[in-house]
């Protein structure tokens, strides 16, 4: 194994460890679970790219408010606080919100006021869920919402629970009413009631900033919704009017005139095209939130948070290559300099040039400390013979970690760990109460495979959510911080983050590429003969896309080496050659994906070129298995 220090950290005054993270950025607590995790669609990549030239040029000049000073607090942010009944679209409520630029995190339904109060909350949103409000354990929204004076909007379940805490009446439905309606507002014209909370202590503070005005703002008398309900409210709370109908209920919407919302329908979903207009609504005018989270001062933000953590503290990152880790290093980079020092491991499984255009770009170019540990050999000895995916993943990820952990010893004293952990690593691992970590990627043991479900959190409703691959890796005996300030970002904002950081495109863009690397790509045992196999191939699959400008509209696109081989005929020669499979998909978040309808000529050229320039290939299938049935990778 070979390491590289490619140039040395400079000398640190060590101090004791500290947090001084607050609000949303709360320092996570470091106790991980020893299970390890499911793949997750986020992973970091480390696609070939050509983006050196980009990487030459500067990035911006930093953020304002960057330049503050050390020691500055960060000021409080607004937050809307989502509750979390268990719905399936709670993550997508909260991606809502912040695409109307206001920042809000989700917390489970019993989280305690202390949490919620740290976060400046300015308005709720009680989420929809499974439960009916009289089952037995049904979970309610917590007195705070009710108390703090702060506007709510309850959607679908959260309506009910307004409805059934606030003395009306809820009851069961005969039918479920399940998907498209349209809703009509009473009187058939926009209401103009003030929806204004009462001046309250909290309220106070953006009392001004409420104007006078409706959540309908903008919007047509009529707006096509989706519905997914089955109980439904028959007698409204005291105080409470009906702003909208649909057919099959007089309550589609209710209010009163302290700001608190229902909406029997789901405005967070596509289905519902207004929805959007109706949240920035209830945001902006109900709520009186500024809109002004932006990517901009997430940065200068995070500057100040990360060195309000961190010190004068020494802070080590796994960097693959991939837009989670590069966007982390990037950040911390920014905040405290040459304090981090990078690691990237070589594990040998990387596609074509990606170890030498990782050390360019974060080392060359980025000025990163970098560290560029060729452990290639050692991950290739480990798995030799080895054809069961799961054992793979679970050597991959182990013989990483240890790899990982000798470059950090070698450092001395490293007080943290910086890691790419993303908003929806944290909800999917059920960490959204901050009482849990979620790791990276890189430090996961990359181990269980997709289908593990059901590590159900604490205190949570949601019955589904995945044991994550990214959460629970982070062997017990490292005793590093963490830094996570991508903790609370969904991938689209990391993307702007790193954009903003003048990161480049290729990096932000970057299609997702699994932890395990091409050792899940071929099927069976994995040698250095078919990983070069195999990196022909890929490299050829992600020359055409780009060449067709294809690779932006497609999730991934790689090539699978096959344990199939097939007769085939080439010039006057009979061949018996291995058979490739092409991959390519289309998908949002990668717990779905549909295979890609490449063009025709595209998959020609791909064949053609395969067959031509990889001698151990003599035939190219293409895969159109969705997911589900199938899964993504094939391994
Ligand atoms: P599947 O194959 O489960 O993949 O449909 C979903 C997404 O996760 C990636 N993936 C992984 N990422 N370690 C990772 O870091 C893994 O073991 C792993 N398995 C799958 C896959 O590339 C896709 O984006």
């Amino acid at each position: 194994m070979r390491s590289e220090l490619l140039k040395f950290p400079r000398s640190f005054v060590v101090r004791p460890r500290r947090s001084c993270y607050h609000s949303s950025m709360d320092a996570p607590d470091t106790e991980t679970a020893s299970e390890s995790p499911r793949p997750h669609p986020t992973s970091e990549d480390l696609e070939v790219s050509s983006y050196l030239e980009e990487s030459l040029t500067p990035g911006p000049s930093p953020p304002s408010g960057e330049g503050r000073e050390r020691g500055e607090i960060a000021p409080p942010r607004e937050t809307i606080v989502v509750i979390d009944f268990g719905s399936q679209y709670s993550m997508l409520i909260a991606r809502r919100v912040r695409e109307c630029h206001v920042y809000c995190e989700l917390v489970p339904h019993d989280a305690p006021w202390e949490q919620v109060e740290r976060l400046n909350p300015r308005g709720f949103i009680l989420s929809g869920g499974p439960a009916s409000v009289y089952g037995e354990g049904a979970p309610q929204a917590p007195a705070y919402v009710f108390e703090s004076g702060l506007p709510v909007l309850g959607i679908c379940y959260g309506m009910q629970l307004l409805a059934h805490q606030l003395g009306g009446r809820v009851s069961p439905s005969t039918h479920r009413e399940y998907g498209h309606a349209v809703i009509r507002l009473a009187n058939g014209e926009p209401p103009t009631s003030d929806l204004r909370p009462p001046t309250s202590d909290i309220q106070n503070r953006t009392s001004d900033l409420v104007p006078r005005t409706s959540l309908f703002d903008g919007l047509p008398p009529a707006i096509p919704v989706w519905m997914s309900h089955g109980d439904r409210i028959t007698e409204l709370p005291p105080g409470f009017r009906s702003l909208a109908y649909s057919d099959s209920s007089p309550y589609a919407v209710m209010a009163n005139d302290r700001g608190l919302i229902g909406l029997q329908f789901h405005p967070e979903v596509v289905h519902t095209p207004h929805g959007k207009q109706l949240l920035e609504n209830f945001l902006l005018r109900v709520c009186g939130c500024r809109g002004d989270w932006t990517a901009g001062n997430f940065i200068a933000d995070s500057i100040l948070r990360i060195r309000e953590q961190v010190g004068s503290g020494r802070v080590i990152c796994a960097l693959s290559g991939g837009v989670d880790s590069a966007v982390t290093a990037a950040l911390v980079h920014r905040a405290i300099g040459d304090q981090l020092t990078c690691i990237f491991v070589d594990n040998g499984l990387l596609r074509r040039e990606e170890p030498e255009r990782v050390v360019d770009t974060f080392h060359r170019h980025l000025k990163l400390n970098l560290i560029h540990v060729d452990a290639s050999d050692r991950f290739l000895d480990v798995l030799e013979g080895v054809t069961d995916p799961e054992r793979k993943r679970k050597i991959v990820g182990e013989t990483f970690i240890r790899v990982f952990e000798e470059e950090a010893d070698k450092l001395g004293r490293v007080d943290f760990i910086a890691q790419g952990t993303t908003y929806p690593d944290v909800i999917e691992s059920g960490a959204v109460s901050g009482q849990q970590s979620a790791v990276s990627p890189q430090l996961s043991a990359v181990t269980t495979q997709h289908s593990a479900l059901g590590t159900q959190h604490s205190s949570r409703v949601a019955a589904t959510i995945k044991t994550h691959h990214n959460v629970g890796g982070l062997p017990k005996e490292m005793t590093f911080e963490l830094v996570e300030p991508l903790r609370y970002l969904f991938k689209d904002e990391v993307r702007q983050v790193g954009l903003a950081l003048g990161l480049p495109e290729e990096i932000v863009f970057r299609q997702p590429f699994p932890g395990p690397g091409l050792a899940i790509r071929i099927i069976g045992d994995v040698t250095r003969e078919k990983l070069d196999t195999l990196r022909a191939c890929d490299w050829i699959v992600m020359d055409e896309v780009k060449n067709a400008a294809m690779y932006r509209d497609l999730w991934q696109a790689f090539a699978v080496l096959t344990d199939s081989r097939s007769v085939g005929v080439m010039g006057d020669y009979r061949t018996y050659g291995h058979v490739v499979a092409i991959r390519a998909v289309t998908a949002e978040d990668a717990m779905t994906a549909d295979w890609a309808r490449l063009p025709y000529d595209l998959l020609a050229r791909i064949a053609n070129r395969i067959v031509n320039e990889v001698p151990a290939v003599n035939r190219v299938v293409y895969d159109i298995t969705s997911k589900p049935p199938g899964t993504i990778e094939w391994e």
